[in-house]
């Protein structure tokens, strides 16, 4: 353990956590899926599934990390040798590629809008030639495929400095100044002609849109903005140090990761009315509508640029956190150097990326299940992948794990007095395991 490298400062244990936590997930997830399924009725179930299931799935995580101070799969085994729960760690490890693959895909757009938007073409178009902005970009497959790999380059080159230096430098700064950015925009959209319209989309639930498939949507949203059921944020927890306050350190990442896709909810919504836009545009959402926005913005073309910008950087520091979980795997159970398993896992990524890539061009009539490859990496990893992978973790902690570990983890070593210990074990023993198989098996339409 004492080679392994530890976050430096407190301040980068939340940083870095936050950083993998907020991304692409908050700001163009969030917004299409809320939008696809009925705005209010999504946020109400998505917040109970963060609060109620999504922290103690964290708080989860961070035990057998912190506790073992290892890769997931050495992690668990370290716990209880021999148990079959240990698989989770390959649903991780696929996952977490799948996720790479196409998340990729949606970082690459970012910056092609970022270079539109530095070169000044997002600026001076209507309606009409933004939405055909984004569909002649994606179907051009070479465009896109190169965005994509430039992107996995880019991600590889910040995982080869190792753990601390890249990842906590990069994050410190970047995440405050999106967040302030973000406070503008909605301010700015509170005052478009159609604001209420747009906020009651959001904030007025309409409760018979709650259908079983509205729920998994939402539990699935919920663990992919918080980068839960993949032994992502177990792998970042054994890198924190035996003081960072565990049981709050998860709840403030969930509240700000939460906040944020909140706020992207107020920008986005009062402009898709206010531009007589279909909420139910699916992943093309925010990129019709951001243009828009800053377009009417005084200043737009600075405004474009630095939000493009940052959101390249909150891409990048949740693939790094995605990567990490395949890197450290082959690192520490296959005795891969750093440099080769920083390869393997961008290889991995470039190839299936391309893939996701190619499905909105030359690819769009490959279907499985009725889906393109970009919709199926998107769905089977956040609907399928997380919640079984958020299951195995909260019953492993719940009902394998020693008692004694659980509450040395929760009270930091015995260095604070948790006073929700009970009402955290319950969530963890029976809420977690059960809730997520009841919305994943009603979802899913078993049963
Ligand atoms: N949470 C990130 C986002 O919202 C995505 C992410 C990073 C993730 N690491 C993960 C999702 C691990 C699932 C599992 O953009």
């Amino acid at each position: 353990m004492s080679n392994r490298a530890q976050f430096v400062t407190k301040m980068g244990v939340i940083a870095a956590t936050v950083g993998s936590a907020v991304g692409l997930g908050n700001i163009w997830r969030f917004p299409y899926e809320a939008g696809q399924h009925g705005g209010g009725a999504f946020l109400i179930v998505y917040l109970l599934c963060v609060f109620l299931l999504g922290i103690p799935v964290m708080i989860a995580e961070f035990v057998i990390g912190r506790s073992t101070h290892s890769n997931a799969l050495t992690a668990l085994q370290k716990l209880k040798p021999g148990s079959s729960l240990s698989k989770v760690s390959y649903i991780g490890i696929v996952a977490s590629l799948m996720i790479l693959s196409f998340y990729s895909v949606v970082a690459g757009w970012i910056m092609e809008y970022l270079f539109q938007a530095v070169t000044g073409g997002l600026s001076g178009h209507t309606s009409e030639e933004y939405a055909t902005l984004f569909s002649t970009f994606t179907v051009n497959p070479w465009r896109s495929v190169m965005w994509t790999l430039i992107f996995l380059l880019a991600n590889f080159m910040v995982l080869r400095r190792g753990i601390e230096k890249g990842i906590e430098r990069i994050s410190n700064i970047m995440m405050p100044v999106l967040f302030v950015m973000l406070l503008v925009f909605c301010v700015n959209s509170l005052f478009m002609p159609q604001a209420k319209k747009g906020l009651d989309f959001l904030f007025n639930p309409d409760f018979s849109q709650i259908t079983p498939k509205v729920m998994l949507g939402a539990l699935g949203q919920a663990f992919f903005s918080l980068s839960l059921g993949l032994t992502c944020l177990l792998t970042y927890a054994s890198y924190f140090s035996d003081k960072t306050p565990l049981v709050r350190s998860a709840t403030v990442v969930a509240l700000l990761d939460t906040l944020v896709a909140i706020l992207s909810g107020i920008i986005i919504f009062p402009a898709v009315f206010s531009f007589d836009m279909e909420p139910a545009a699916g992943p093309k959402l925010v990129f019709q509508i951001l243009p828009e926005i800053f377009q009417q913005l005084p200043g737009g073309y600075l405004w474009s640029v630095a939000f493009f910008l940052l959101l390249f950087f909150a891409s990048i520091t949740s693939t790094i956190s995605m990567s990490e979980i395949s890197i450290t795997y082959f690192v520490e159970a296959h005795k891969m150097s750093r440099s080769r398993a920083t390869g393997l896992n961008t290889v991995i990524a470039m190839t299936f990326g391309t893939l996701c890539a190619l499905s909105f061009g030359v690819l769009s009539d490959f279907k499985v299940f009725g889906m393109t490859l970009f919709e199926l990496f998107d769905y089977v990893s956040s609907n399928i992948m997380l919640p079984i992978g958020g299951v195995m973790l909260s019953v492993f902690v719940g009902w394998i794990v020693d008692k004694k570990v659980v509450e040395e983890q929760l009270t930091d070593y015995g260095a604070r007095k948790i006073t929700l210990m009970r009402p955290i074990r319950f969530c963890i023993r029976y809420v977690a395991p059960l809730c997520i198989s009841l919305i994943f098996l009603y979802g899913l339409g078993v049963l």
